[in-house]
């Protein structure tokens, strides 16, 4: 009788364990599979759609090379995008709020912006130029000096048009978005335009019936990056930098850029500055 109880109890014992590896291999999978429901959330994504070719509106949708990279990079880190066309000022407010995860917008890497959000590392390569009409005398910064300039507000085209003709100059017109400066400078309302560029270069060769014409000044505006912003201490910064790294390895940044600018990207001067 005795026997037979220690016998019970050992298969009822047997029985239990391959129950509990069983359950524990299913609670496994299972796990795995929430895990990776939990990776693919969605991220609010902000821009300001007005700054071809890095966003812009293509019968209504917003398309781009800023928003295939973060199409990508989210992709690469495990997260799915909603990509909400806010307009300039909101995706900075957004992103200080916590309310949006990322702002992608062109946006300038500098010191003054770190202070309140964090970027990724360098994703791409700018510099101020000058849009004036042909024929224009302007032919360097230094000759913006007694001229109406306009800008998008809040810009570091702002900023440097400010350094040049001081930071409350009644020369510097200000503008919501960048097509509205330039709709200025077409309007004769401006003699030049600042910005990034790469957008009035477009714009430029774009547009041939408008005549303007570009004009560098190395002196006067620096080199810029431009990097995926987010709230100040958000997590994402170390997951998109990791999955961004990966793209400009595995040639998957090289081929987007050679999709919107038809020239390979310089990968290592932007390795330069991590
Ligand atoms: N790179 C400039 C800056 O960060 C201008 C960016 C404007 N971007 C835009 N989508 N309107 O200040």
């Amino acid at each position: 009788m005795k026997k037979f109880k220690l016998f019970t109890t050992f298969l009822v014992m047997a029985f239990m364990l391959i129950l509990t590896a069983c359950g524990s291999s299913e609670t496994s999978s299972n796990g795995g599979d929430s895990d990776k429901e939990k990776e693919k959330k969605t991220l609010r994504v902000v821009t300001d759609a007005a700054y071809a070719p890095f966003e812009y509106l293509d019968k209504g949708e917003i398309v781009g090379f800023d928003i295939d990279i973060v199409k990508a990079v989210a992709e690469e880190a495990g997260y799915k995008v909603d990509i909400a066309n806010t307009g300039w000022d909101p995706v900075f407010l957004e992103l200080e709020k916590k309310i949006a995860d990322v702002g992608v917008s062109a946006i300038t890497i500098n010191d003054d912006r770190k202070k309140t959000y964090d970027f990724s590392v360098p994703y791409f390569l700018s510099t101020n130029k000058i849009m004036v009409p042909e024929g224009s005398d302007i032919k360097s910064a230094e000759d913006l000096k007694d001229k109406t300039v306009a800008v998008q507000n809040a810009t570091t085209g702002q900023e440097a048009v400010e350094g040049l003709l001081g930071k409350n100059s009644s020369q510097i017109k200000k503008f919501e978005n960048n097509n509205l400066a330039i709709l200025e400078l077409k309007a004769g309302g401006a003699d030049a335009v600042v910005a990034d560029n790469t957008v009035i270069e477009e714009y430029a060769k774009n547009n041939p019936k408008d005549k303007f014409v570009i004009i560098e000044d190395k002196d006067a505006f620096a080199q810029e990056f431009y990097g995926l912003m987010f709230p100040k201490g958000s997590a994402l910064k170390a997951e998109f930098d990791k999955a961004l790294n990966e793209l400009l390895d595995n040639g998957t940044y090289a081929k987007i850029y050679n999709e919107w600018f038809k020239v390979d990207p310089d990968v290592q001067i932007l390795k330069d500055q991590q």
